[in-house]
């Protein structure tokens, strides 16, 4: 059991869940990268098997779920629903205040399992349409957009959503999965250290980035615009959606992989506008910020991804809440780690400043 959950290399830009590369982790199934997260090692193929036929068997949401779904406000975004559909969900789990390892694993599972299907749920009945119930046999990736979109996804889309909830499962102790480790650290349950988590990714400086990127991306219209855009936002002292980071002095590692994943789509849709757009984008802000002025600002997680989303016609409203479909197991893997330590976090304010 590897006790590191991430490592992470902001100067050389190299992630690892549990000692393993992202590069490596995105060539397997999400099911195998959440069971590397919680359990601190891969699964055998055995243990993968049996794993994934639990969070696939736990995918359903009863009836009166569905209803509180129908009552949420549909101007609201999707992560709004989804933190209030988890609160309302954690009354019908059997093992909610069951705090042993066991009881948090079960519990474990039913989250990472029921958020594709209130988001998929929320999504659809917000545009008229009836839930789908989610199929046992598609893997979370390809799941999730078959109960989006009403048809199974072709392979490559199916790929790549799986690669996103990959990349987007874990990164250390950023905001929203600090959220969620301070709730548990208070030995809350599993479900209000998740709704911790929802509150806090939901905000445009962190999860919220990805919608911004989208809507950034219809304002430039094209790469001709790039060049007025970028200059512009830089003279109002305005950030630039997607990109910067904390602690990525480099290009994101992650950024690298989905700039990847967002040409592989474009090229097999015929359509290259937004990834050149995109692409346009990502120069004029290296060239001003970087080469010009020597600030480490690179595309970060949010932004190709933002394009990817945009290729795959899956609208803003969704994005962050995709993000937590991937980041659960994350905060779930820190809450466990807390929950070991039985240690409440309580820094000092003199460290707001450090922060
Ligand atoms: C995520 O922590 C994580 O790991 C988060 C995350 C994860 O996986 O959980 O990686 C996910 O949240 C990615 C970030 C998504 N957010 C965005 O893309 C929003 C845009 N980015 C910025 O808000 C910003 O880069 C942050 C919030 C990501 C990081 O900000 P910092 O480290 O606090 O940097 P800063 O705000 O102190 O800025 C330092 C300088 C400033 O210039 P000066 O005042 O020194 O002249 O860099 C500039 C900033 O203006 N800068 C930017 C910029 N980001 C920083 N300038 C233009 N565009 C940007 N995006």
């Amino acid at each position: 059991m590897s006790k590191n959950i991430c490592f992470i290399d902001g100067l050389e830009g190299v992630l690892k869940y549990r000692e393993v590369d992202i590069n490596e982790l995105v060539k397997l199934p999400y099911d195998a990268v959440s069971y590397l997260l919680i359990r601190g090692r891969l699964p055998g193929e055995q243990e993968l098997a049996e794993y994934s036929a639990r969070l696939h068997a736990e995918r359903r949401i009863n009836k009166e779920v569905i209803d509180v779904i129908r009552m949420c406000n549909f101007n609201i975004d999707a992560m709004a629903a989804l933190r209030t559909v988890i609160s309302f969900i954690s009354q019908f789990d059997p093992d909610l205040n069951d705090s042993s390892p066991e009881g948090n694993m079960r519990k474990a599972i039913r989250l990472i399992a029921i958020v594709p299907t209130i988001v998929a749920t929320y999504y659809r009945m917000a545009n008229g349409k009836e839930p789908l119930p989610p199929d046992p046999s598609l893997s979370h990736g390809a799941n999730f957009l078959y109960m989006i979109k009403g048809s199974k996804p072709d392979p490559l889309d199916a790929e790549v959503m799986e690669k996103d909830f990959i990349l987007s499962a874990e990164h250390e102790l950023n905001a929203s999965t600090f959220s969620s480790r301070v709730t548990a650290s208070t030995m809350s349950d599993l479900y209000s250290a998740v709704v911790s988590g929802l509150c806090t990714l939901k905000g445009p400086l962190h999860g919220g980035a990805r919608a911004e990127v989208m809507t950034m991306l219809d304002e430039v219209a094209s790469p001709e615009n790039a060049e007025k855009f970028v200059l512009e936002k830089i003279s109002q002292r305005e950030k630039i959606m997607g990109f910067g980071h904390r602690v990525y002095k480099t290009y994101d590692p992650r950024g690298v992989i989905f700039k990847q994943l967002s040409k592989k789509l474009a090229e097999s849709k015929g359509d290259m506008h937004w990834y050149t757009t995109a692409e346009a984008v990502e120069n004029v802000v290296v060239r001003e910020l970087v080469e010009k002025r020597g600030k480490p600002i690179y595309p970060n997680v949010d932004f190709y991804s933002g394009v990817i989303y945009k290729y795959m016609e899956i609208p803003p409203q969704l994005a962050t809440s995709i993000f937590a479909i991937g980041r659960v197991s994350g905060w779930i893997a820190h809450c466990f780690d807390q929950y070991e330590r039985k240690k409440i976090i309580r820094p000092r304010a003199f460290m707001l400043d450090e922060c």
